[in-house]
């Protein structure tokens, strides 16, 4: 089957994100016939050309009525240029920080698009993003963004202004989350653990907590009481964090993180 034609969905820029949301589709109902993916460095088309075997990689932007746009914020706009000559109808942006009338401007023509902002662990399909949706936007172009979305975890949608405070929470979150990783396991090495031990106590540790949280029906406050006896261990160490802001130093960090996204959006 041709890649030119109506049915194809051009992925634009082949790197982490776009290689993750094309292995996300082609898990999902897409076939690899349906999938071009655009890149512009050649070392980088020789490796998704190993990944993908049946998928067409290019390095120009064959005609495609859908695309998703995976490229770096600072090379948006110069993609969009080329767009406009491709025949796109909807899009799907996870550039961070760049706004969907960003893209509708440099596109000269009415295109639907749909702004989302995922997270690192779609590099393994348990993503959670967020999505937008523009003024020219239909119920279908809506639900073909969140098609592809799903195929690399979960996805919300929210109003575009919101789009911030998602990149403050879940996008930077796995940052967040790492870094308490790395706390943990250099206060297991201060008790006493090895290195080694503590490291693999910790990371089973999230893994056990993250799934345990994700299966259960009760709320994170109601997991945390059910492991917190009166005067026990657990309590202690809670005191301590509690005593310390813990909660506010969280909310701190998600509100920095916002507000910088803020800033790079202006
Ligand atoms: N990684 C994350 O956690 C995350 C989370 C949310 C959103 N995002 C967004 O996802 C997007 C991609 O991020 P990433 O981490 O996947 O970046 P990346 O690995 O740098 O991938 C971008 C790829 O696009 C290529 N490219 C640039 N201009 C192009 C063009 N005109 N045509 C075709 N290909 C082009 C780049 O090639 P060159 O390297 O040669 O420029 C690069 O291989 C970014 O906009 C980022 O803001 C990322």
């Amino acid at each position: 089957m041709s890649k030119q034609g109506d049915s194809v969905l051009g992925v634009i820029g082949g790197g982490n994100m776009g290689s993750a949301l094309v292995r996300g589709l082609l898990a999902g109902d897409f076939s690899a016939d349906q999938i071009v993916i655009v890149e512009k460095d050649d070392v980088r088309i020789a490796e998704l050309k190993r990944e993908f075997a049946n998928v067409e990689v290019v390095s120009k932007l064959p005609k495609c009525d859908s695309v998703v746009l995976a490229v770096k914020p600072t090379d948006v706009v110069e993609v969009c240029g080329a767009l406009d000559k491709s025949g796109v109808q909807q899009i799907l942006s996870i550039a961070a920080g760049v706004k969907i009338a960003t893209i509708e401007n440099a596109i000269a023509k009415n295109v639907a698009v749909i702004r989302a902002m995922p997270n690192t662990p779609a590099l393994i399909g348990q993503g959670a993003s967020a999505m937008a949706a523009g003024e020219n936007c239909s119920a279908e172009n809506v639900a073909w963004a969140k098609k592809i979305l799903l195929g690399v975890g979960t996805v919300v949608e929210v109003e575009e202004n919101l789009l911030d405070a998602v990149t403050g929470l879940s996008g930077s979150g796995p940052a967040y989350i790492f870094l308490l990783a790395e706390s943990l396991i250099a206060a297991g090495v201060q008790q006493g653990l090895t290195e080694q031990v503590s490291n693999e106590l910790v990371r089973q540790l999230l893994v056990g907590s993250s799934l345990l949280l994700a299966e259960s029906s009760e709320t994170p406050e109601q997991l945390r009481k059910k492991v917190t006896s009166p005067n026990g261990t657990t309590a202690a160490g809670i005191a301590e964090l509690v005593g310390k802001q813990f909660a506010e130093i969280i909310a701190g960090a998600v509100s920095a993180a916002t507000a910088r996204s803020k800033e790079l959006g202006k």
